[in-house]
């Protein structure tokens, strides 16, 4: 019987993380983390309060002062920021560049950084972000980082905000993606960086089914004891 093992996926944004992740947490029976989902949570707070995504007492404060909880209905993760579900506001395209900005500040990857090493500490889980395999947990079972080029991550980010009914534009979103990648790789603390023993996934002509399915024996393999 293999254990339940530590599943680290990091890598740039649209690089399919989010899809995979949950899938492969469903096939396995392990528990879905999305930490970036945590980000959005904290920068949809501090928008609220009409908080500045930058590093100061007011940012702390919030950072201290707010119950961020990931949970599942019917199968589909759920955000709740103090009780209340923001599962569907934090996805837009303005969150995911705020959720940015409040991710380069000490004070919220400090108080992240400990829930999630919380939540994830027992094993059994498949932890997806930027900083999971290099900061969050440097020992996990497993690593992957997942990469795909970046005029077809935009495309993907693209369509899944169209789906939605939001309002979209190609090439603004091309440029929202390469922004995003260059301040989270640029940043000082925890930057998004491959950790040296992570597996390289290369997604951009890969099915969802094809990747999921590697990763799966990546992981079996890894949790024979
Ligand atoms: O995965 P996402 O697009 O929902 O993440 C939103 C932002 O949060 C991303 O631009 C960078 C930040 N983030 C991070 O700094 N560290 C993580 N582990 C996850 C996300």
């Amino acid at each position: 019987m293999p254990g339940k093992i530590i599943v680290a996926i990091d890598g740039p944004s649209g690089a399919g993380k989010s899809t995979v992740s949950k899938r492969l947490a469903d096939e396995l029976g392990y528990v879905y983390i999305d930490t970036g989902a945590m980000y959005r949570a904290i920068g949809w707070k501090a928008v609220k309060l009409g908080v500045l995504p930058k590093e100061g007492p007011e940012l702390a404060a919030l950072c201290a002062n707010t119950e961020v909880r990931l949970g599942l209905v019917d199968g589909e993760p759920k955000v709740y920021v103090d009780g209340e579900d923001v599962t569907g506001l934090i996805r837009t395209p303005e969150m995911s560049m705020t959720a940015s900005a409040v991710s380069a500040q000490p004070s919220v990857r400090a108080r992240l950084l400990e829930l999630q090493r919380d939540m994830g500490r027992g094993g059994g889980v498949v932890l997806e972000g930027r900083d999971i395999g290099t900061v969050v947990f440097p020992d996990a079972g497993i690593k992957f980082f997942l990469v795909a080029d970046v005029a077809e991550r935009a495309r993907r980010r693209y369509e899944e905000l169209k789906a939605k009914g939001v309002d979209v534009d190609l090439a603004k979103t091309l440029e929202e993606v390469e922004k995003r990648d260059y301040d989270d790789s640029s940043r000082g603390i925890a930057p998004l960086v491959k950790a040296d023993d992570a597996l390289v996934v290369d997604t951009t002509k890969m099915t969802i089914d094809e990747v999921v399915a590697f990763m799966k024996e990546r992981v079996e393999e890894a949790a024979k004891p």
